[in-house]
């Protein structure tokens, strides 16, 4: 496998007073994308920027394949950033914009060609080696630039949010390209970003940051259905959250959740969610009566109908409530239905088929929302039995 490993132990960075990265520690693979995701201010480019070279922290260490690489100054680290605003060299051709680093470290003018006409290949664009930066896209210069940190082969490519500056559909795009030449060159990738449909979509795996603070780290179906607290589940995606109290919590003999480990002890725990009622919810964390904890079920995995479902089943947790405001976008519908003491469940239906339900419910209908105790999740205990909040 190409690329590093790069390790980042215990790294804090401040400005002043402000403390931009508390303690951070990351370990990322060789040839990984991994992708660093928050809100803006965060800390993200901050960390980039200590990784390749351009910032030193005030604590902690970055190695690459185990070496220090601290003492390194950026252009011995054998890591190249791509940034938001492409920094291209106006007065350069494409051709000489990708050549320069070549340039700069004197390779023979045939290598230089050839290599420039690899990696104007790798990005798709042959044939616009002639043209000045002023007349390319937005898509089109942010390709001249990845071809340029790539060209002199580093073990890790720098992404800051190399994408936030096209368009929504060239952002697609683009993302399903940088993802093809990750798995083409297979060098470890870091991307920043704090679109989280961004991350989703192309990382290995995903470092949530808040406040110079990660949060998590996980694969995104993880990050997405498991995650660590209450922030990491409201960044990603949109979900109902709510603090509830457990009201009992029984060891199941037989185990219901797809993907465990085997030895893992599966509770079904039932919840008191205050104006909504009693919720039962699946969990491999050990609750116990009297906990406060911090409960999630994803808007998509609810069903909304305005006819009583037909299920039997024990697990399936059924409310009843008023559409309060249906958003209708296309593919999809998301509906705010608000039951008699004022909760409110946000609802997302997926139009599969023309003929689905999910155009007939307006505002105002009454409907029946239900999904199984599966889908919950116990985000985390936030007070424990017998303790005050
Ligand atoms: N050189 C600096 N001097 C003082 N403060 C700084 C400096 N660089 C960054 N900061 C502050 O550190 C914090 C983190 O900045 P950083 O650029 O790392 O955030 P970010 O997560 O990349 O945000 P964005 O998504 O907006 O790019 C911000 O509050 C910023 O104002
Ligand atoms: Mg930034």
């Amino acid at each position: 496998m190409k690329g590093s490993d790069v390790v980042i132990t215990e790294v804090s960075k401040a400005f002043g007073d402000f403390t931009v990265l508390n303690n951070v520690d990351l370990s990322i693979k060789k040839g990984e994308f991994f992708s660093l995701l928050g809100p803006s201010g965060c800390g993200k480019t901050t960390l980039l920027r200590i990784i390749a070279g351009f910032e030193s922290p005030d604590e902690g260490t970055v190695t690459f394949d185990g070496t220090d690489v601290l003492p390194l100054p950026p252009n011995q680290r054998q890591a190249n950033t791509v940034f938001q605003n492409y920094a291209l060299f106006p007065h350069l051709s494409v051709y000489e914009n990708v050549a320069f680093p070549l340039r700069i470290r004197k390779f023979p003018k045939t290598e230089i060609a050839d290599k420039v006409a690899e990696y104007l290949k790798l990005v798709q664009l042959e044939g616009h080696a002639h043209k000045k930066p002023n007349q390319l896209s937005g898509g089109q210069k942010q390709r001249v630039a990845i071809a340029r940190a790539l060209i002199n082969e580093p073990r890790v490519l720098l992404l800051d949010e190399p994408l936030s500056a096209l368009d929504a559909k060239l952002r697609q795009h683009m993302l399903i390209e940088l993802d093809q030449i990750h798995d083409k060159i297979g060098i470890t990738f870091i991307y920043v970003t704090h679109d989280q449909q961004e991350a989703l979509s192309v990382s290995d795996r995903i470092a949530v940051m808040n406040q110079g603070n990660v949060l998590m780290i996980g694969t995104p179906h993880e990050i997405y259905e498991s995650p660590a607290t209450d922030f990491v589940a409201r960044f990603i995606g949109e979900t109902n959250l709510f603090d509830a109290k457990v009201l009992r919590a029984e060891k199941m003999n037989q185990p219901s959740l797809p993907n465990m480990d085997s030895g893992a002890t599966e509770y079904m725990a039932e919840l008191d969610i205050p104006n909504l009622g009693q919720v039962k919810v699946t969990t491999v964390d050990e609750v116990k009566p009297g906990d406060t904890v911090s409960f999630t079920i994803r808007p998509e995995k609810i069903l909304i109908s305005k006819e009583r479902p037909s299920t039997k089943r024990e697990d399936i947790n059924l409310f009843q409530g008023t559409v309060d405001e249906p958003i209708y976008s296309g593919f999809q519908t998301k509906f705010y239905v608000k039951n008699a003491e004022g909760a409110l469940i946000r609802v997302v239906k997926q139009h599969a088929k023309y003929s689905d339900e999910g155009p007939d419910i307006l505002w105002k209908d009454s409907v029946f929302v239900s999904w199984s105790a599966n889908d919950g999740y116990i985000v985390g205990v936030k007070c424990p039995a017998g303790e005050n909040p």
